[in-house]
């Protein structure tokens, strides 16, 4: 049995490591391998039937943040210091795939699809899933640091074991009003001018 161990460390900001640790190439040895409590993701033959906008890459969150336990904040570095997230740049993926290649037919082909982005220097061109009107202003930092960098489940749903990301949440001022009056009864954020200016 063949083990290959990766170990990345300051591709996002902050030195969050990932640690990879799998076998090949028998889907029985990476059972093994794997923790009791990890979920494995599934193989999908149907993309179509998935909720959410299908993305250039069929990029897949519940291997990445919910089989290899990737952190959120490896890929969304700037999560807790921008109003922006940000969407990761080939450089943190390439980190992993150009020695990772995939295991089945379906999954080689898509980092294909990567590794060919990366040679003709074409950032990858992701279908943005949720975005609020103009006249809304969302400081998506200011909600990391109140309610904690483990707080993505209560606004964004489940995604670690989404194999394409789809919008939970309506995002509607009736949403946003009715966490900021549980949080803070008497606080100033319900007035207009919190959100609209
Ligand atoms: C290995 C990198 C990586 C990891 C780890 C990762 N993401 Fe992502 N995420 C991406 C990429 C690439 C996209 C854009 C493509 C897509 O929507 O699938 C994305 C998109 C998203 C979106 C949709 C953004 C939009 O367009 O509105 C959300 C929400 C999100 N990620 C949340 C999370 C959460 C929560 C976690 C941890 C449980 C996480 N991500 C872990 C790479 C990653
Ligand atoms: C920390 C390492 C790591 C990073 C960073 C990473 N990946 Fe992966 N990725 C993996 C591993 C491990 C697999 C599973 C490979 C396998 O099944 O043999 C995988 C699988 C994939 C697959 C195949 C999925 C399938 O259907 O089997 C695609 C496509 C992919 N990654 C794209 C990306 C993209 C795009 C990024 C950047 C946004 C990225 N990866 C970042 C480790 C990583
Ligand atoms: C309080 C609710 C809330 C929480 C908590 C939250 N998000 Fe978001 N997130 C949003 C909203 C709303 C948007 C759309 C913002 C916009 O369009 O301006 C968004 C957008 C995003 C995007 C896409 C933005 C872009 O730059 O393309 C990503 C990626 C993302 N969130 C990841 C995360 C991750 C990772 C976490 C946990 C660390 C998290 N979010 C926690 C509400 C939240
Ligand atoms: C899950 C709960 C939750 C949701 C949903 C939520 N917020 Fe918040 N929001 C908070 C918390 C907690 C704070 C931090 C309050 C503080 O720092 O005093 C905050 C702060 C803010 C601030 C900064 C307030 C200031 O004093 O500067 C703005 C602006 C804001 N939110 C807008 C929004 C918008 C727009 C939405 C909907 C798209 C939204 N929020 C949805 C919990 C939430
Ligand atoms: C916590 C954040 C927040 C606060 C506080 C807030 N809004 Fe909003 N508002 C939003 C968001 C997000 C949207 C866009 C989503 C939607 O249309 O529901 C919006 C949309 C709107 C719209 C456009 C509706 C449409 O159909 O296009 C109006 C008008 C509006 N708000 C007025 C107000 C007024 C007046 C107040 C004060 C009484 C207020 N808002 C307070 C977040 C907020």
């Amino acid at each position: 049995m063949r083990t290959l161990a990766i170990v990345l460390g300051g591709v996002g900001a902050g030195g969050v490591a990932a640690v990879l640790a799998f076998t090949g190439p028998s889907p029985q040895a990476q059972q093994a391998a794997a923790p009791s409590d990890s979920l494995t993701a599934p193989v999908i033959s149907d993309t179509g039937s998935l909720e959410g906008p299908r993305q250039p890459i069929f990029f897949r969150h519940d291997i990445h943040a919910g089989q290899f336990k990737i952190q959120c904040q490896y890929c969304h570095y700037s999560v807790n210091v921008s109003p922006e997230p940000g969407i990761p740049a080939m450089q943190t993926c390439m980190g992993c795939h150009l020695i990772v290649a995939g295991s089945d037919t379906g999954g080689k082909a898509e980092i294909q699809k990567l590794r060919q982005a990366w040679n003709e220097k074409k950032p990858v061109e992701w279908v943005r899933v949720h975005f609020l009107p103009r006249h809304a202003h969302f400081p998506h930092q200011r909600h990391i640091k109140a309610l904690g960098t483990q707080s993505c489940t209560k606004c964004h749903g489940d995604v670690q074991a989404m194999p394409q990301v789809y919008q939970v949440a309506t995002l509607r001022m009736g949403w946003c009003v009715q966490c900021h009056v549980q949080n803070k009864p008497n606080s100033v954020s319900r007035d207009c001018t919190v959100c609209h200016y």
